[in-house]
């Protein structure tokens, strides 16, 4: 981050103007600053990249985890399906941390890309309809599948020809996710697994693969072997939905990326459309075409 002489004595509003901020950044760090003054300066001291004592940057992380309910579960589990489930329900929350991550750019482009994808589902099972009499969906680290979920109850409460799978590793997820499918009366089309991506071999070809807020953490070698196993799940005609975060967050969003990179430890590697692409064709997947959240901050590609 660049260093600069303007912000004298670490001041908010010079420090908001001279990187041209929101204002839900001033509020936290104003709040911030009424609290605890000292994890004000940390925090906008290393933004500024100066030296941090090990002291002064372990206060500011405690801050952080004591006092936000997205902050701790992140750091636990950088990607847990626990913080897109609270930006997808956006509840009630009292700390002033935890209502900047609701407010920021990049907390809406979550709940944006949600209804993105199940707009895009639903225009992609109606399409599989007109061709075939059922449709087999996979939901690639589902976490709790709430876009299958929220498709099925809106459009295919009465179709015994739809079914997902969903597949995670992550146990809390698997149980919420089943419990989700109760509330939402889709048990009879929605299965879940615990497994890991990387082991999953299943007997079933898949119509529709979704793999949403997975690869966004990973290189893009990573990201073209795991698409490339994907493909030899598709049934005919098969195709993958993956997404992807794209530069566009940390060119307008900065600050809450400086948050989730330095703070809460965890590392995205963006990936423009380009790239997105070059990663299906690497894949063996022939790239049909995108959509993006309505902040650009998420790609959706869309290959077979
Ligand atoms: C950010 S959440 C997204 C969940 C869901 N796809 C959504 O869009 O809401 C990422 C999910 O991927 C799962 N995940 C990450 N790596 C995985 C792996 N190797 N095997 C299975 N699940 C994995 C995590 O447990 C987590 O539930």
């Amino acid at each position: 981050m660049a260093n600069t002489s303007m912000i004298k004595n670490n001041s908010v509003e010079k420090f908001v103007e001279r990187f041209g901020f929101e204002k839900c950044v001033f509020d936290l760090l104003k709040f911030i600053e009424k609290d605890n003054e000292k994890v004000k300066n940390t925090l906008i001291k290393k933004y500024l990249g100066e030296s941090l004592s090990a002291e002064a940057e372990e206060e500011m992380i405690e801050y952080f985890v004591n006092n936000s309910i997205f902050s701790s579960a992140t750091i636990a589990n950088p990607a847990t399906s626990v913080v897109t489930e609270l930006l997808y329900k956006r509840p009630e929350v009292s700390h002033p941390i935890d209502k900047y991550f609701l407010a920021s750019k990049s907390g809406k482009a979550i709940y944006s890309r949600l209804n993105c994808v199940e707009k895009n589902l639903h225009l992609l099972i109606e399409e599989y309809l007109k061709k075939k009499s059922d449709v087999l969906i996979n939901n690639f680290g589902g976490g709790l599948s709430r876009d299958t979920i929220d498709v099925f109850s809106k459009y295919y409460q009465d179709n015994e020809n739809i079914k997902a799978i969903s597949i995670d590793r992550d146990s809390s997820a698997v149980k919420r996710g089943k419990r989700l499918a109760i509330i939402n009366g889709v048990t009879d089309k929605t299965e879940f697994l615990e497994v890991n991506i990387m082991k999953y071999n299943p007997e079933e070809k898949f119509d529709i693969v979704l793999v949403v807020g997975v690869l966004c953490g990973m290189p893009p070698e990573t990201c073209t072997m795991i698409l490339k196993n994907i493909k030899g799940l598709l049934g005919e005609g098969g195709c993958v939905v993956a997404s992807n975060a794209s530069p566009k967050m940390l060119e307008e969003d900065s600050f809450t990326y400086f948050i989730m990179e330095n703070i809460l430890n965890w590392k995205l590697i963006f990936k423009d459309e380009k790239l997105l692409k070059d990663i299906f064709q690497k894949a063996g997947l022939k790239w049909q075409r995108s959509f993006a959240d309505e902040y650009g901050f998420h790609n959706m590609g869309i290959g077979n």
